[in-house]
């Protein structure tokens, strides 16, 4: 049977999953029932603190709301990370709510509407500008408040981040704007209107590959540089986006950072001179919460169909759209599910979990190895602390809307 990585990184007493120091039961005990998400505190702001231990100074992290904009989670992160990612006018607000400085917070995402220019003129955050009639818009939204815009460039580079789960950069994208057409918009800012604060080159997601990282981030430094090299313009900060991946499915294994950093370290020393920034920053969602969160569902029927087992579940793909496979998956593999009650057991029952919407899309686990479940014993979805409840069509049948702590 082929073996989750995370399996061996679990906490497991006396058969009994532990999570953020309570057992399945204690957290639907505490939450209010099934299904629901939990969050662990402790262990995101530890994956924090253990990627800045290893990041040079320079290197700030930035969290990108998106993967979680769970609110007391973010309250967290503003404690923790040196700056927010938003995409939307309500990320927007949550980020400003927290307490985290305007400058350190950046808004990107293609399609911005007038009023999240507006909120993003007006609140001082950087715009990443996904093009030149986003720009064109700013420019009018900064003469009207009588005031200068901070911006980013986003630039659509032609080289991409191979090996990703998502490639968001690279040939034609509606992300940023292509890196041949940089130039000639350097150097006709208006910079009576815009303050241009960095360029923002975000390739790739999902990415478990040191040396696919390491060679976008090289590609990613040489752009820059030439592009700035062109034009004269200063930037304080460059984005380099982030990608780094987590393990979900078997056979994959954690992500080893340390070449990664090296690397990085290198092209800092290599370009910093030359571009005179004063920080880079990574962006990450995933990377800094998706192990710090499970799914918790329980069984509400158990049945035998032609041979096979279904247990069914009372959360599915209305709560968690990527374990179902449909958040960018080509094919669907399997998240690791477990019974968190019955860690310790040999698993010699072959089941499929569904959720309970009548679509065949509806499947937490395909053929897995489980201990005999019955009606009431609890299921868990690891790995879920990204892309969650507010990654997926919540309002899909009208089932109840999911329950979500942290602890
Ligand atoms: C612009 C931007 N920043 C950050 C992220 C977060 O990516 P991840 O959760 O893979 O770190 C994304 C994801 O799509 C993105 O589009």
């Amino acid at each position: 049977m082929k073996t989750h990585d995370i399996h061996h990184r679990l906490n497991v007493e006396n058969n009994q999953l532990i999570f953020a120091g309570k057992s399945a039961e204690e957290i639907i005990a505490i939450a209010g029932g099934t299904p629901c998400y939990v969050y662990d505190k402790s262990l995101v702001v530890n994956r924090v603190k253990a990627l800045r231990s290893m990041l040079p100074e320079t290197v700030k992290i930035h969290y990108a709301i998106k993967a979680n904009p769970y609110a007391p989670l973010v309250g967290q992160m503003v404690n923790h990370v040196d700056g927010f990612d938003v995409a939307s006018h309500q990320e927007l607000i949550l980020a400003l709510a927290s307490g985290m400085p305007a400058a350190n917070i950046s808004f990107a995402g293609p399609g911005k509407s007038s009023q999240d220019l507006t909120a993003g003129v007006a609140s001082g955050v950087i715009i990443n500008v996904e093009s030149e009639h986003e720009l064109n818009q700013i420019y009018a939204i900064a003469q009207q408040q009588q005031c200068r815009a901070n911006i980013a460039l986003r630039v659509n580079p032609s080289f991409e981040l191979k090996n990703s789960g998502m490639s968001m950069a690279g040939g034609s994208k509606p992300f940023g704007i292509d890196a041949e057409n940089i130039t000639a918009m350097l150097k006709k800012l208006d910079v009576d209107k815009v303050n241009i604060k960095g360029l923002h080159i975000f390739t790739g997601s999902q990415n478990l590959n040191a040396e696919a990282l390491m060679q976008a981030q090289s590609n990613t430094f040489e752009l820059a540089y030439q592009l700035l090299k062109e034009t004269g313009v200063e930037i304080t900060h460059l984005n380099i986006g982030g990608g780094f991946g987590i393990p979900y499915f078997p056979n994959e294994k954690a992500l080893d950072l340390t070449a990664v950093i090296d690397n990085l370290t290198k092209l800092l020393e290599k370009y910093q001179p030359l571009l005179g920034f004063k920080e880079i920053h990574l962006e990450l969602g995933r990377y800094l919460v998706g192990e710090a969160g499970i799914y918790l569902s329980r069984v509400v029927d158990k049945k035998v169909s032609r041979g096979k087992t279904y247990l069914v579940v009372d959360g599915g793909m209305h709560h968690h759209l990527a374990n179902s496979g449909n958040f960018g998956q080509v094919i669907r593999k399997n998240y690791p599910v477990v019974m968190p009650q019955e860690m310790g057991h040999n698993a010699p029952e072959k089941v499929n979990v569904v959720g309970p919407l009548c679509t065949p899309l509806d499947i937490l686990a395909n053929q897995i190895n489980l201990a005999p479940a019955k009606i009431g014993d609890v299921i868990a979805v690891l790995q879920s602390g990204a892309y969650g409840p507010t990654a997926s069509p919540q309002l899909f049948l009208s089932q109840p809307q999911v329950k979500e702590l942290m602890l």
